[in-house]
């Protein structure tokens, strides 16, 4: 049985002992365990059936974290640091050979950042090591931003689950690559390229030269329900009318992206929730923070809903 709890000690032990444990994050909820302990980690990719292939972020709770494990710290990195940590900004670096092959796959650097949410912070304080925390939601499936949403993703798996309330941002952090030329995105998230780019006063690396994330595959984030992509300029009236059987997930009725990232997930799980046939969504605009939203959208889609034309 898995209890939801609100005593930062117990979650302390749970890592401490080498067991995993949701944990509330600003971004999404994760499911923590300590970095340098394989087996514990290994409890982590079994927990979530999570492919081996893909690596997972180490949160730690400050800078001078970052020296114990990344081998070389970029210049950009201190002006990035400065800005947006602790937060929604997760760092590529080169690695030191401290951290188990487990948790970076085999490669060659280490995913590192330090989250805001206060809860999260000072379990890593106290434990005194490295969590590696992917999103705490079945892999392939939908990110939990409650203590709930992680209960009903993996009741039974694991213990505990540390209540910090809803997260606040609701949408996953930004992947930066720092370790080699350039800088680019790997994966879209809260903090955006617009706002990356203005503080560093360049153009980040686009194009396909780079392998994404590998945890980057096609589909992620997905209902059980079928989602499909609604044309743009597709009627939304007309449409309710013709399909009782459809959830519509209507992110144009909030009134910014923050507040659209923020409900995303929960809307999404909400709908999937009321057994409908299929959910259908439109796109949000592609700036800045709408870019995280869309890849998640499209990530989590099985592709466009042709509406029928009246000849048909
Ligand atoms: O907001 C977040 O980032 C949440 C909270 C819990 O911190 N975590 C999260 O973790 O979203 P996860 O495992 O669901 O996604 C981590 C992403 C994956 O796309 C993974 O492939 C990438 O980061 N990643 C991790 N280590 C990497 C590395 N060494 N090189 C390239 N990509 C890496
Ligand atoms: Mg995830």
């Amino acid at each position: 049985m898995t209890l939801i709890i609100n005593e930062i000690e117990t979650a302390v032990k749970e890592i401490i002992t080498g067991n995993v444990i949701g944990l509330p994050t600003e971004t999404v909820y994760g499911l923590g365990a300590n970095a340098l302990n394989d087996n514990a980690v290994l409890k982590i990719f079994e927990a979530k059936e999570r492919p081996r292939f893909n690596p997972l972020i180490v949160h730690v709770h400050d800078f001078s974290e970052f020296e114990k494990y990344a081998g070389e710290i970029p210049e950009d990195l201190h002006l990035l640091y400065e800005k947006f940590s602790p937060g929604p900004l997760t760092y590529i670096l080169k690695k030191k050979k401290n951290i188990p092959d487990i948790v970076t796959a085999g490669n060659d650097t280490i995913a590192l950042r330090v989250p805001s949410h206060e809860m999260f912070r000072e379990v890593i304080r106290r434990a005194q090591v490295p969590v590696a925390a992917p999103s705490a939601n079945t892999s392939g499936r939908i990110s939990p931003t409650s203590a709930e949403d992680v209960l009903k993703e993996l009741d039974g798996k694991i213990n505990y689950i540390l209540d910090g309330g809803r997260s606040d941002i609701g949408i996953e952090s930004t992947v930066i690559d720092l370790s080699g030329e350039g800088i680019s995105i790997l994966r879209h998230g809260f903090i955006t390229k617009e706002e990356i780019e203005s503080l560093l006063g360049k153009k980040l690396k686009t194009g396909h030269d780079k392998i994404l994330s590998p945890g980057m595959s096609k589909s992620h984030y997905a209902p059980l329900t079928p989602l499909y992509e609604l044309e743009k300029n597709a009627d939304l009236n007309k449409f309710k009318k013709e399909n009782k059987n459809a959830g519509i997930l209507d992110l144009a009725r909030y009134s910014s992206l923050k507040e659209a990232a923020l409900n995303l997930y929960s809307d999404l799980r909400k709908l999937d929730s009321m057994k409908h046939e299929f959910l259908v969504y439109r796109k949000v605009t592609d700036k800045g923070l709408g870019a995280a939203i869309n890849d998640r959208l499209h990530r989590a889609s099985s592709g466009v809903f042709k509406i029928k034309s009246n000849q048909d």
